[in-house]
């Protein structure tokens, strides 16, 4: 059998990461791209981590490179490319540089993977997946964003710390954008089939949303630059699904037309990631305040989109 082929551009924090745990998985072999000043780098990590493999009883073939031929014939592609936040900075602070980054970048997966399934990671993120469909040219199954499954992720474990229980037995959706943009939907959150209300007050419930709406943020403080292990893990599970073609249903930014109302936006919502990619979007029910709050994240959505429009007319 073919091993499945992995591309993650960008051989940072987040984007070496990735390729730690797509190789630990043994999701098949991987490659990582930096540009040419930073080859080296690329080689580097990819030996390192190669090295590994005797160790933590892997098999892939682990290539760093500058050069997108031999990214060629991807099944995924990781996009982390770009600049990281400093404290002080919003996400949506980075975009300028981060679209210029994220189109070059995007055109040459377009070029040698066409049939790849991307996975925006660079933030802001809803901008970013925005940028990726327009200048690639792909259909928009073949293009989704990383945010749901690390907000989720950082959700999940800020309850199951309060719960002392394990996070596995934490199971919950959210909506919409990244951070301070998601939708919490306690309603929907269990514990191993528990209703997370029966278990924790409302107070403690929006304390757990509210910690992992700024959790990138905390991070950012402690360390200066921004989180990469959970956002790197939150990828490597979307990529798992789609090369095993598990069809997890899995909260991330994907194209949404009559879904949810949007209108042609790439929002938040959980959805069906397989071989194909992005195979449908699924539609919850939303009571008034949760439908409020994915209206105000829609429009912060079309915000950014429309700023991404305004300073590269041509990604219109
Ligand atoms: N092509 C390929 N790689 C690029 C390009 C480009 N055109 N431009 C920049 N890069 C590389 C940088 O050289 C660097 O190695 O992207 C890498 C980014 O790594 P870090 O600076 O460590 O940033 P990281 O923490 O990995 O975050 C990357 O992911 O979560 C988001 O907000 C985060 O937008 C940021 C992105």
């Amino acid at each position: 059998m073919r091993r499945a082929k992995i591309s993650v551009i960008g051989a940072g924090n987040v984007g070496a990461t990735c390729a730690h745990w797509a190789a630990a998985k043994e999701l098949g072999d991987v490659v990582l791209l930096d540009i040419p000043d930073k080859e080296g780098v690329a080689k580097g990590k990819a030996l390192d981590l190669s090295c590994c493999g005797p160790m933590e009883r892997f098999d892939a073939n682990i290539h760093g490179t500058a050069d997108y031929a031999d990214t060629a014939g991807s099944d995924v592609v990781i996009v982390t490319a770009g600049l990281p936040r400093k404290p002080g900075m919003s996400r949506d602070d980075l975009i300028g540089t981060n679209v210029k980054i994220v189109r070059s970048v995007t055109e040459q997966v377009a070029k040698h993977s066409p049939d790849s399934i991307m996975i925006l990671v660079s933030n802001p993120l809803d901008a970013m997946v925005y940028t990726a469909w327009k200048s690639s040219g792909f259909p928009t199954s073949q293009i989704v964003g990383q945010a749901g499954c690390l907000d989720v992720a950082r959700y999940r474990a800020f309850l199951a710390m309060k719960l002392g229980c394990s996070v596995e037995d934490i199971s919950a959706l959210l909506l919409g954008g990244h951070g301070d943009d998601m939708v919490p939907l306690p309603r929907y959150t269990s514990v191993h089939g528990i209703p997370v209300s029966q278990l924790l007050s409302e107070a403690e419930i929006t304390e757990c949303v509210n910690r992992a709406k700024v959790g990138g943020g905390e991070i950012v403080k402690l360390m200066g630059t921004s989180a990469y292990y959970a956002p790197a893990s939150g990828s490597v599970q979307m990529a798992e699904s789609i090369i095993k073609d598990k069809k997890r249903i899995l909260p991330c930014a994907a194209f949404c037309d009559s879904e949810y109302g949007v209108g042609g936006y790439f929002v938040g919502v959980p959805c069906i990631l397989g071989s194909a990619g992005v195979e449908k979007v699924i539609e919850i029910d939303l009571d008034e305040t949760e439908r409020a709050l994915m209206d105000e994240s829609i429009s912060h959505v079309k915000d950014l989109v429309g700023t991404v429009t305004e300073m590269f007319p041509d990604l219109a």
